[in-house]
């Protein structure tokens, strides 16, 4: 399978930041593994101009779950195709956290990028008090039970496994607790989608930094990674790119 590195920009980047979409595709012109970035909605056109021609795909962050109509503010599936993503992150925990949503919206959402031909990133992960009662594997199999999409296969669908409690930290777990949870993500997976568990992206998110990117892709069933601050910079994500096309 080929190893996905994506960016998530979160709420940062006005035009003046896509220079670093220039140093990225110097420094990466070529990556061994695929290389996304999902800026805001409002950078989505003004990036894929920038990657035209280049390797680099470009994502956004959320989509409603209707296809159209009244819903003020939000942004449809196929209008974040139309703008020129391939990809959408759905669940982010950000978004579980700031907006209230849950395993059915997230689903729901899913299902409609996959009906507007998108890749479903699906993230989900644990809090810290969580993980202090040991109910890591209890509360990401049910996100993932409870938000993949039907029609999800291993080429319109990623996982992103993001402890919540090493987003933005500067902290990670063990390379034997992101072990631990990978290997039970890609067995329980293989229950909802069957064979196509094994072709699956699981990406690991949560304080990759050029730093710790070797030894967490080194890992198994860790298929690359999603990184939110460290992916502002090219001079901090492309070693992070890197480091995933020599694992
Ligand atoms: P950080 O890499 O900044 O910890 O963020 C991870 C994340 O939330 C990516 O979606």
């Amino acid at each position: 399978m080929r190893k996905l590195a994506a960016g998530n920009w979160k709420m940062n980047g006005t035009r003046a930041g896509l220079d670093m979409v220039t140093a990225l595709l110097a420094a990466q012109p070529n990556p061994g593994c695929d290389m996304l970035l999902c800026p805001p909605a409002t950078l989505i056109s003004a990036m894929t101009a920038a990657a035209r021609g280049s390797r680099l795909m470009v994502g956004a962050q959320d989509c409603h779950a209707k296809p159209s109509g009244a819903h003020t503010g939000d942004l449809a599936a196929p209008m974040l195709a139309d703008a020129g993503a391939t990809h959408v992150i759905l669940g982010h925990s950000e978004r579980r956290a700031d907006h209230g949503e849950t395993d059915d919206q997230v689903c729901a959402k899913a299902e409609a990028a996959l009906a507007a031909g998108l890749v479903a990133i699906v993230c989900l992960g644990e809090t810290e008090d969580q993980r202090d009662v040991g109910q890591t594997l209890d509360v990401i199999a049910a996100q993932l039970d409870g938000s993949v999409p039907a029609g999800a296969t291993a080429a319109n669908l990623v996982i992103a496994c993001e402890p919540v409690w090493a987003i933005g930290t500067g902290r990670t777990p063990t390379l034997a607790q992101i072990a631990e949870v990978h290997g039970f993500l890609r067995a329980r997976l293989a229950t909802l989608v069957g064979v196509a568990a094994a072709e699956t992206r699981l990406l690991y998110g949560g304080s990759v930094k050029p730093g710790n990117a070797a030894e967490i892709f080194a890992l198994p069933h860790v298929d690359g990674a999603l990184v939110g601050g460290a992916s502002l910079k090219a001079e901090d994500f492309a070693p992070i790119v890197a480091a995933l096309s020599a694992a």
